[in-house]
């Protein structure tokens, strides 16, 4: 009998269903239902240390592939407070460790973001066997090219600033559209490009108040009298990446700017902020058939016994990578990428020039 964990952690993205899916569908193609025994642990690794799950069944995921959320539910789980003792006492480590060779399993599949990935790794080097899967709307996850979720999360943010851009151009306002993405720029340079945005600010790229003025002011000179701000919620007039500060803590950033450009023009200015709606909802169809496809070779990774691995993407190609080669790791937007060379080409403004 196989026995197979599986549980999804961190904030979820739409996609997670899907991969469920495609994970539980490979895997019983491959071993027959007889032979098969799918865990499925609620509410990320705290179903693992309080063993609370389901068994999934075949009804359990046959209709969920444009299915927004996780069917297992979630929950956040910080990589530097996973080996303190807090006030339940409990050693989050020794229990995971324990919960898992109690129940006899082959082996656990993690779907989630960048801490979800440090947590898997560290398990897998105290000796459970692991497989993961890249989920998040931030796209970045080193050493695969794309996340599931982000494209659905693109979606929705231009949905969003294409709402936006009829009131803004009928009120001639000025407006900045605050998207997620943590602490990278990606889901903000895709969202901002397709959007329309006359100015992007990502982290990648510290912004100075006067670049952002002069681009306002040559939209009003050519007759454009309204301007979209695309701000990524990490984005800042300090080169903030990499540090260890949490930007859920911090104010808003779009009304930092708000605030600072007011002091010099008399233009409206107005703040708009889609938050989670950007995570919500079904998974495009983009996000669908890579979900499935990671699902798929995370079967065939259960299947070979590799272990220690993240499925991802390279080059158009599934591929997988060791762990201990992700984790820790920031995949940011380059500076210098095609993509932000031809956005400048077209007129963008990334705040950093005068
Ligand atoms: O990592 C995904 C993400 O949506 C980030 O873009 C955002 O900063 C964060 O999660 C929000 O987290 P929460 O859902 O815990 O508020």
């Amino acid at each position: 009998m196989h026995k197979i964990g599986i549980l999804t952690s961190g904030g979820d993205c739409q996609g997670l269903n899907a991969a469920i899916r495609g994970i539980c569908k490979a895997l019983y193609k491959e071993f027959g239902g007889d032979n098969l025994e799918i865990v499925g642990f609620l509410n990320g690794y705290k179903g693992l240390i309080k063993k609370e799950y389901k068994i999934l069944k075949p009804l359990d995921f046959f209709e969920i592939i444009g299915l927004g959320g996780t069917i297992l539910g979630t929950s956040r789980l910080p990589f530097k407070k996973l080996k303190d003792i807090e006030d339940d006492q409990i050693d989050k480590v020794e229990t995971m460790k324990k919960s898992y060779r109690e129940m006899g399993l082959e082996c656990l599949l993690v779907l989630g973001g960048n801490g979800t990935q440090k947590t898997a790794n560290f398990l897998s080097n105290e000796g459970l066997n692991i497989i993961s899967l890249p989920k998040t709307i931030d796209n970045d996850i080193w050493s695969t090219d794309m996340t599931f979720g982000f494209h659905s999360a693109v979606n929705a943010a231009t949905l969003f600033i294409d709402n936006i851009y009829t009131t803004a151009k009928s009120h001639g306002r000025i407006f900045i559209v605050e998207i997620m993405g943590h602490k990278v720029g990606w889901l903000t340079l895709y969202a901002g490009i397709a959007g329309g945005a006359d100015i992007i600010l990502i982290p990648e790229i510290p912004y100075n108040a006067e670049s952002i003025l002069k681009c306002i002011e040559n939209n009003r000179k050519e007759g454009k009298n309204f301007s979209i701000i695309a701000m990524a919620e990490g984005a800042s007039s300090n080169l903030i990446l990499n540090q260890d500060n949490n930007q859920g803590k911090k104010k808003s950033v779009s009304y930092e700017l708000a605030i600072e450009l007011s002091k010099f023009t008399t233009q409206e200015i107005k703040v708009a902020i889609p938050g989670h709606y950007q995570r919500g909802g079904s998974p495009c169809p983009y996000d669908r058939i890579l979900a499935t496809e990671f699902g798929a070779a995370a079967a065939e990774l259960v299947k070979q016994k590799a272990y220690g691995k993240m499925v991802s993407l390279k080059n158009g190609k599934i591929s997988s990578t060791d762990l201990n080669e992700i984790a820790g790791k920031l995949k940011a937007v380059p500076y210098e990428c095609d993509m932000i060379k031809n956005a400048r080409n077209v007129g963008i403004c990334f705040g950093d020039c005068d």
